[in-house]
């Protein structure tokens, strides 16, 4: 049996994979604007020290659950400085994985200014207290649970950023307002492409050290959070969410842990050694347990439909 690979042979042996992934980023990936999806003529002077009209919830027609959703979605993309200080730290700022650092670090940004702009300008959610809730968000800082390890990393945001795709295109359906929808259905596209990205380097991993890319991918799962975990109130935002079917427990199943695990064919991977073997008994399980949640939750969401329905 061989030693498993230290975290700066994992970092050497990918360093490849990573030069060549980032190729295909940059082959793919499509330039865009912030400022093409913001409707600037709709905005409106604040009051403060221009003297304008102060925020008023009647100035959108934007559901409720929608303006949640893009207050979390927002509040987790402006977070960006700790995230890029986690993978700056972890993956190095050097060669093939430095370049990849600071390329996805400036897509990022871009989500950031994007949706704060359109939020700002369409008068959607309150300015004041999303820039407090900004203030408290970013003075918390984001530390990953895995932060030090290198294949742990990979397979949760490989599961993030396909998470993240998920709740824009839906948060953008969910406004029913057709730029915004176009705005988010742009920055879902982003985040899909580093999931790719990430995909195929933890793939790879597979390939190079299956046993601890699989111990990876089963913790990771296990305690899988979304990255907008701190953001104050979250446990109450998640729960409108998910009632609106803007990011679930099924969809976080099917749409999300499963097709990454396909990909991988983690139940077809060979060259396990015992806890490799242990680690994807654990994701059998974590899967059923998903289910049996997820199940719930809609049955649960169901009845609650149904009560509301009899009542109106
Ligand atoms: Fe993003
Ligand atoms: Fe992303």
């Amino acid at each position: 049996m061989t030693a498993p690979l230290s975290q700066t042979a994992l970092l050497l042996e990918l360093e490849p994979v990573v030069a060549k992934n980032l190729d295909r980023h940059l082959s793919m990936a499509k330039e865009w604007f912030p400022h093409e999806y913001v409707p600037w003529s709709e905005g409106r002077t604040f009051d403060g020290p221009l003297g304008g009209e102060a925020w008023a919830k009647t100035d959108s027609t934007i559901p409720d659950v929608a303006r949640t959703a893009l207050i979390v979605n927002l509040l987790t993309e402006d977070n960006l400085p700790s995230y890029h200080h986690e993978i700056a730290t972890l993956f190095g700022r050097d060669g093939a994985w430095g370049t990849w650092v600071h390329r996805w670090t400036a897509e990022e940004g871009r989500h950031g200014t994007a949706i704060r702009d359109y939020l700002t300008v369409t008068r959607a959610v309150d300015p004041v207290a999303l820039e407090r809730a900004r203030m408290t968000h970013m003075s918390a800082g984001y530390h990953n649970v895995h932060g030090d390890e290198v294949l742990h990393s990979l397979a949760y945001v490989s599961f993030q950023e396909l998470a993240t795709r998920i709740s824009h295109r839906n948060t953008g359906r969910a406004t029913a307002d057709p730029a915004c929808e176009a705005l988010l259905a742009r920055v879902a596209a982003d985040e899909n492409l580093h999931m790719v990205f990430y995909r195929n380097l933890l793939g790879a991993a597979f390939e190079l050290a299956p046993g601890q890319a699989m111990r990876a991918v089963s913790d990771v799962l296990a305690d899988f959070q979304m990255p907008g975990v701190g953001i104050e109130g979250f446990a109450r935002k998640s729960v409108a969410i998910a009632l609106a079917g803007i990011y679930d427990l099924r969809q976080h199943r099917d749409e999300v842990v499963l097709p990454v695990l396909r990909q991988w064919d983690v139940f077809n991977v060979t060259g396990l050694d015992a806890d490799g073997e242990a680690a994807r008994d654990q994701i059998a399980r974590h899967l059923d347990d998903l289910e049996r949640a997820a199940s719930r939750f809609e049955e649960r969401r169901d009845a609650r439909a149904s009560r509301l329905a009899a009542r109106a």
